[in-house]
């Protein structure tokens, strides 16, 4: 297939800093360092500044930066976790794994938590909640956070998609006990593999989620449980950590790109857009993704394949609840299904141009008779 707007482009973002890449990767293999050296604290510290946590803790991926941090939590079997179905299913897997239950619900209008369903949600048995904050744009989080103290629960932050955004000044990851990021190849820090880490300001779980992401180990020559191997190696971290730096001006230039798709899209009453950049509102969105509800879904995105363009129906067009191997189809989420049966991504990547976006644009404002 001949892509003229590619979902990711792997190659585009390496040439952009192949010289810096090839470097790091140099010093990094000459010096030998690979595993939890150096180059890894210096990330873990520079991610946490950027968070605004005392502590960042890298680990193999977002996945295990979730479970680890349940664990580390303390929460397990008899417990229940609040968390939505659409999601990932990597999210819903960590509480499963943790031993916990998780308990899906509903979303609101922007695609992530409806946050006045919490309440309703919670047993006896309810240990945390778990927003995801989807597409690059942070859940309610003084809600979440307002529940949680009442009613005395954990919160533990899906940020695997949100690195960089905030609420009036405060970065997802830096309001619940824990936040989980993704260094996946296509997220905005993206590695070269498979990366993660979680940040926190409390010195016992970063501590404990050290211990548990290296089998348990803890002081020299000791160990404190079973445990897991899910470190993150020093190679991707020093690689992480080149980038981190580059991650304003890339933030700044997907919410460019995100208001000139609103511009350009909005007023075509068959989508319904994401919410649009704003200077001075109290959400800073990072526009991971740019996910939008069509009509016609399924044309729209043959029509956009035939004119050379990819996009990608979220988590494959299902939530976690419609997946049956999972035993989870007993959890009633009509805007999540609703969402499902429209749901699309445009492609919006830090290398995109400008007229690239407005091609898109044109080409689905065409399909539309617009
Ligand atoms: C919302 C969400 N949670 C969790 C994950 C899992 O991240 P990883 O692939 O790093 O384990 C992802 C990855 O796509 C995600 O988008």
């Amino acid at each position: 297939m001949n892509w003229k707007v590619r979902f990711v482009d792997y190659p585009a973002q390496f040439r952009a800093m192949e010289k810096e890449i090839m470097e790091t990767i140099r010093t990094v293999l000459s010096q030998g360092d690979l595993m939890l050296r150096q180059q890894l604290r210096d990330f873990e510290a520079n991610l946490a500044a950027f968070v605004g946590t005392r502590y960042a803790v890298g680990t193999s991926n977002c996945t295990d930066a979730l479970h680890l941090s349940l664990r580390a939590a303390g929460i397990g079997p008899g417990d229940e976790v609040i968390t939505v179905s659409h999601t990932f299913v990597a999210t819903v897997a960590a509480i499963h794994h943790a031993g916990a239950v998780p308990i899906l619900i509903d979303i609101g209008e922007d695609h992530n938590m409806n946050v006045d369903l919490i309440k309703r949600a919670i047993t006896p048995r309810t240990k945390a909640i778990l927003p995801v904050h989807l597409n690059g744009r942070l859940c309610n989080m003084s809600a979440v956070m307002t529940v949680a103290e009442e009613q005395g629960l954990l919160v533990i932050e899906d940020s695997a998609q949100a690195l960089g955004a905030s609420i009036n000044g405060k970065r997802g990851g830096a309001f619940g006990l824990a936040g989980c990021f993704s260094f996946y190849p296509a997220k905005m820090l993206g590695s070269f593999g498979d990366a993660g880490a979680m940040t926190t300001n409390s010195k016992e779980m970063a501590e404990k989620v050290m211990s548990l992401r290296d089998h348990g180990r803890s002081a020299p020559g000791e160990v404190s449980g079973w445990s897991f191997n899910c470190r993150l190696d020093n190679l991707q971290a020093a690689l992480l950590d080149l980038k981190l730096k580059r991650l304003p001006a890339w933030i700044t230039h997907r919410r460019e790109l995100a208001a000139l798709y609103h511009r350009k899209l909005s007023g075509l009453k068959q989508i319904y857009l994401p919410p649009h950049p704003t200077k001075n509102g109290p959400y800073f969105d990072v526009f991971q993704n740019y996910e939008l509800e069509a009509e016609n879904r399924d044309r729209l995105v043959a029509r956009l394949k035939e004119k050379g363009i990819e996009t990608m129906i979220t988590w494959g067009g299902k939530g976690v609840h419609q997946f049956k191997s999972l035993g989870l189809d007993h959890f009633n989420l009509p805007r999540t299904e609703r969402l499902f049966q429209g749901v699309l991504m445009l492609p919006l990547t830090t290398e995109m141009a400008n007229e690239q976006i407005g091609y898109v644009a044109d080409t689905i404002r065409d399909f539309y008779g617009a």
